[in-house]
Parts: C-alpha cells; structure tokens; sequence
C-alpha cells in the first residue's frame, strides 16, 4: 500500500486542497459506513443440508453447458460452515455494514407450506453473530434463488401465484428477522435475474426469447410479465411488513449502468434516456413515480398495466434507494436491432476507437469512475431526493483467475477502481448534496459468478478454492480498511 499514498490522498487526489469539503467529508468518522456485499447462492454452499431443497440455479447449474466449466454453488465458499471466521474477518477490516441474502429453500424448501425451523436457525445465529460483532446485517430476500418446487408447479415469476407465495415468505422472514435487522431488500437487481433468465436465457429458469439467441425461442412477454409480477411481490411484501414493524426500512436493491450520449445531438440524448427508462425507470419509475416510464409503454405493446390500487401499493414502497452500480456505456440512436427491436439505442463501451475506461475481467465491465456520480445525481434528481444505499459496486480483476498467488493479492487494478468509484460518490455528496449513506463493496470473498462459475473473481478477500477455500484478504481489503478507518490484522 506504501506505494499508493495514505488511502485518504489516493481516493482524494490532487483535486482537493487541505481544507476541501471533500476531505473533510472523509476524516468524518465514518464517511460512508463501510459494508461488503454477499448472495447466499454465490458463497453458502450446503446446497443439500439442513433441510433445504434445490432452488432454480441448483438445478440449472447441475444442468450440463448452463455454467462456465459445469461449476455450481453446491460447496460455493462453504460460508454456512465457516460464516463465524468470515465474520472475524469482516470485524477486522472495520466493515460496519453486511449485505446477505436469504436461500428461500433453506427457510421453506418447497416455497411455500411447511417452514424449515433449521433454516430459520442458520439465519438467526449468523444475524446475531453480526451484530455481536458490530456489524449491521442488511438482508435481501431473493437473490436469484427461486425454490424450484415452484417453478416445477406453475413457472416461477410468469404467474401470478408467485406473488402471494413471495409475500409468505416475506412476512415469515419478517416475522423472524425485524427484531433484529432495519434494513430489508425485497429483489436484487430484477434487471438482471429477469432479462437474463427469460430473455438471454444465460440464468436461470433459462428461458430465452430472444430471437438471435434461440430461434425457437419462448414468448418475448415473458420477461415483461415477470418483470409486473415481480414489482407486485414487491409491493405485497412492502405492505405486509408495515403493520408489524413500522421502523424497519425496505427497498428493492436495482442495478443500472450509466448511459452517457455519445454527442450533443437530441437524438442521443434522448437515446440515453431511453436507456436509463429500460435499466433503471421500468423497476424504480412504478415506485416512486407511479407508473411505467412512458418510453417503455409506448415501446412494448405487451407490457401489462398496474389497476390504481396497484399503482397505490407500489408508490412509497422503498423507503430508500439501494443501487447497484458498476459501469458506464456510451449510446447513441438506433431504430432497434433485430436483437433488441424494441430498444431504440445503442450502447457501445467504446467511442471515437477509444474504450470509455479500462476494461475489466468480465467482459461487460469497464472501469468508468465518474459513470457513478452521475447516476447518482439522475436518481436524486429523477425520484426526488431519496436516501441511496449504493448497495454493490466492485470489479474482477483482468485475468485474475490464471494470477498465481501470492501475486493475486496485489490486486492494483481493483483498488484504483474503488478509488475512483469512492471519490466519486463522495463528490456526489460534498458537490452535488446527493444524500448517499452507505457503500457496499462486492464482495467481501471471492464466489460463484453465476453462469461465468469461480473464474471470475469479485472477492476484496481471495479464496483458494484448490487448498481448503484458505481466505487471505487483497491488497483492496487493506485499502479499504484503511479508507474507512480500520485495520486489517495482517498489518
Ligand atoms: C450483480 C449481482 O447482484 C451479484 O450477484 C454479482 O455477483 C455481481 N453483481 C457481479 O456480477
């Protein structure tokens, strides 16, 4: 780290004199309270134990050819056995802040019925360890994890029963958890699960309905009528929660990437627009403004409609706006393609032959820093002032995989990421008075990636899946501790 300068001067740079608000804003205890970010599919492992029966991405993932090199969560991090390490670990970087999710079938393994008391005891001794460790648990309901007991019945999120199922397991949650945990997420990053497992086809359910993907493909509503039903569950989760704790906080964590004009033309500008409508206005536009962005009812002729007590229900129902944020793309105008036909732009990481950042391991993730202020000052302006929980943002590391270690935790290139990404969000804050409360790291381990499976690698702590899944915190782990105050204890 010597080479990089106290982290408060490399997250600072030479922008800010001494005395600037920014720095100021930084030597405040804390600045944003630190967390880190985790999923249980991506880390638990257990997949069979305990009573918990297989959700959706444990049978996608057993399927051959769904995932990089037929990898799955079956093991993951193994974290259901060793989340009291993970948890020291955490303690010792100074993280304030926890982001879990619960496993659905873990806690009802058939989705709905009979709760697993096991499961429910898992959660509650890893929440109450958090908190014995000062470490406040944020908790997300459904990370992608549907019990496949319901897809099998009725196809998951394409039919309405889900809603009441989801908000079942919602209240027992609730009713177990918000004695303890303030702070509830619904979804995270519906965006993602919805398009990719009923358009693309690449998660599960694997359901594909776009045409260049799959010529024989499903119906092209589906990802909009999962889309509806999702923002239903989340709204009849809302409610149920109301009565019976009126001072836990609950959100739907949303992703969105930044788009960027490519010129000054209007046809660009109101690309972008149409851009942000389709990533970020079609989940949070129902929320806070009441309905659909215009753009998409206008563009997708199949999209449902909400009744007005819908519309009331889901108006006030994120107390704040958790983000997700991680790249920036430019975007210009297009009449649609024959793989996206309803979206009217295109969005390239590159302009004039020059990339808009440095890209990263991952192919659709480019290093763009200011990409984050300005997403937040739009969800400030656009939804009126909320408080943001930027709840992810964190990168992989270009080849990490084949970096032999020790090197591997040299892990330069994600630390001038989050420092860039951290200043600006700080920006947002002392500039632009965007109220940001709260910064989540993905991820505090190294886990599986989904349909790219282990390799690749968005841990600030890397983790040796060939000798016993050994956890050593990176270089980033130690930059961030400091930046946010703590230590870590190898130094
Ligand atoms: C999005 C998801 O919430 C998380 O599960 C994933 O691992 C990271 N971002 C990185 O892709």
């Amino acid at each position: 780290l010597a080479e990089h300068g106290s982290p408060v001067d490399v997250v600072l740079g030479n922008i800010s004199s001494h005395n600037s608000p920014l720095r100021s804003f930084f030597l405040q205890t804390p600045p944003f309270a630190f967390g880190t970010a985790s999923a249980a599919y991506q880390v638990e492992g257990a997949w069979n134990e305990s009573g918990r029966e297989p959700s959706i991405w444990d049978t996608f993932s057993h399927t051959p050819g769904k995932v990089a090199n037929n990898e799955n969560g079956d093991v993951a991090d193994d974290f259901y056995h060793r989340y009291l390490d993970d948890i020291q670990l955490m303690k010792s970087m100074g993280v304030k802040k926890f982001r879990l999710s619960i496993s659905w079938s873990r806690v009802i393994p058939q989705g709905r019925g009979e709760v697993n008391q096991e499961g429910l005891d898992f959660y509650n001794e890893l929440i109450d360890a958090l908190l014995a460790a000062d470490i406040e648990p944020f908790i997300t309901l459904y990370h992608w994890d549907l019990p496949q007991a319901l897809e099998d019945e009725y196809l998951g999120w394409l039919d309405e029963r889900i809603i009441d199922d989801f908000a079942a397991y919602a209240m027992v949650c609730f009713n177990a958890f918000s004695d303890r945990v303030t702070h509830f997420t619904t979804f995270n990053e519906p965006l993602s699960f919805v398009f990719i497992g009923y358009d693309q086809g690449k998660f599960a359910p694997g359901r594909c309905s776009n045409r260049t993907i799959c010529a024989q493909g499903n119906s092209s509503t589906e990802p909009w009528i999962a889309s509806h039903h999702v923002l239903l569950a989340h709204a009849a989760a809302a409610e149920k929660l109301r009565p019976i704790a009126p001072n836990v906080s609950i959100s739907m964590n949303l992703n969105s990437d930044w788009g960027e004009p490519m010129t000054n033309s209007a046809e660009d500008k109101e690309a972008a627009q149409h851009f942000l409508d389709f990533n970020l206005g079609l989940y949070a536009d129902p929320v806070f403004l009441g309905d659909y962005p215009a753009s998409i009812q206008a563009a997708v002729p199949s999209l449902p409609h909400f009744t007005k007590a819908q519309r009331a229900s889901l108006l006030g129902s994120m107390d704040y706006f958790a983000l997700n944020h991680y790249t920036s793309h430019w975007i210009s105008a297009s009449n649609g393609s024959v793989d996206e036909p309803l979206q009217k732009y295109n969005a390239s990481f590159v302009k004039d032959g020059v990339p808009i950042g440095e890209k990263a391991d991952s192919d659709w993730l480019y290093n763009v820093p200011w990409g984050m202020r300005k997403i937040l000052n739009y969800i400030d302006k656009r939804y009126n002032h909320p408080a943001i929980y930027i709840t992810e943002n964190g990168v992989d590391v270009p080849n990490e995989n084949s970096i032999p270690f020790p090197q591997v935790l040299e892990d330069n290139f994600r630390i001038n990421f989050y420092q860039g990404y951290i200043k600006n969000a700080a920006l947002a804050v002392t500039e632009d008075g965007v109220d940001v409360r709260a910064y989540f790291a993905w991820s505090i381990l190294d886990n599986f990636e989904w349909a790219d499976g282990y390799a690749h690698r968005f841990g600030i702590t890397y983790v040796d899946y060939k000798n016993d899944l050994k956890r050593t915190p990176k270089q980033s782990a130690h930059f961030l501790a400091k930046l946010f105050g703590g230590s870590t204890k190898s130094e």
